[in-house]
């Protein structure tokens, strides 16, 4: 492979990440903490952290999506009248406006920083004096974006990160609820064998034996499917999935052919991008030996009171909560 079309798949493989990450906070999401299908908060902690900052304190978010902890730190400096201001930096386009159920008047003291990756982020300001991120921080290349972090903090500027730990209960969810999906998607699977059934004209006898012998085929695989899936809730992506596509295959003899094409496609897309954001969670989980390597990183660009432990909840182990300060 030449050096130019390394950097080619290097720059179109970044442009599908962010793609998929756009696609999820266009999609109103809030965040992105899930767990077996649950939604979980560690917002009591992050209240706990940002209530202890100091009045006009200047908070950084990196990695913020839509800002679901510049939205906690901007509540609570209204609750406690602290008059912080808050910025949230991402390589995607935040759009926390089309959050439902948001206090809009929130976001007057949030400026959200989008299409800025960690690794190369210059800001007008610096000097921030507290820098978090949820999920966030562990997807960057740390090697270049850590010397960009310890620039833009103020001496004795507090950092806290929730980081995605290797082997915990959501690590395992995740790569359970991502092998699901690229089952669906696989060859000759599911979404294949739809596919294949969309090329034929349901009303044309000339074809009729072998689209029932297609039907039967994906019929087969959706019950194998389900029955490996019947503990999951309905909520589930996969579950989604399937009802979906069963539905597009018995509406093949009266959906217009480009709608249905369109439908197959525009869910194919939906299900490419979640296996892409999956797959980057599972590769920014962080091991105790990467936490290790962290702390010195952190240490030899300046700060100090490194520290990381487990974050639990419900026994749960959910991520590595990691601590610092700037000299
Ligand atoms: C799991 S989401 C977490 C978002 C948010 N912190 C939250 O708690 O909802 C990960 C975020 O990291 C962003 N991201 C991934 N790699 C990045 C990078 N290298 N630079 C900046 N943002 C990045 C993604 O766009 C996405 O918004």
């Amino acid at each position: 492979m030449t050096v130019r079309l390394f950097f080619i798949l290097m720059k179109a493989e970044f442009e599908t990440r962010v793609d998929a990450w756009n696609r999820y906070w266009k999609g109103g999401h809030g965040d992105t903490c899930f767990h077996q299908g649950d939604v979980f908060s560690l917002r009591r902690d992050w209240v706990g952290f940002f209530s202890e900052l100091p009045a006009s304190a200047r908070i950084l978010d990196l990695a913020t999506g839509n800002g679901a902890l510049p939205l906690i730190a901007a509540e609570v400096s209204r609750e406690m009248s602290l008059g912080f201001s808050i910025t949230g930096v991402d390589f995607a386009v935040p759009t926390p406006e089309l959050v439902a159920d948001i206090d809009t008047s929130l976001l007057d003291c949030i400026s959200f920083v989008g299409s800025t990756p960690l690794e190369t982020m210059e800001l007008d300001e610096a000097g921030f004096d507290a820098v978090t991120s949820q999920f966030g921080f562990e997807y960057s290349d740390a090697r270049r974006s850590i010397p960009r972090i310890a620039k833009l903090m103020a001496p004795g500027c507090k950092l806290r990160f929730l980081i995605h730990s290797h082997g915990g209960s959501v690590f395992k969810s995740t790569e359970q609820r991502c092998g699901r999906i690229k089952q669906l998607l696989a060859k000759d699977q599911l979404f294949d064998v739809c596919r294949r059934l969309g090329r034929f004209n349901p009303r044309d006898p000339a074809s009729l034996a072998k689209t029932q012998k297609l039907e039967r085929r994906f019929n087969a695989k959706l019950k194998s499917l389900r029955a490996k899936t019947t503990d999951l809730p309905p909520d589930d992506v996969s579950v989604y999935a399937m009802n979906y596509v069963e539905q597009l295959v018995q509406s093949r003899s009266y959906a217009p052919p480009d709608e249905w094409r369109k439908a197959l496609n525009d869910l194919s897309d939906e299900l490419n991008d979640y296996v892409i954001r999956l797959n980057g969670m599972l590769r920014a989980a962080q091991k105790d030996a990467d936490m290790k390597r962290l702390v010195t990183s952190f240490e030899e660009a300046g700060l100090e009171d490194v520290s990381y432990q487990p974050a639990l909840q419900n026994q749960n182990d959910v991520g590595w909560i990691f601590l610092a300060t700037k000299r």
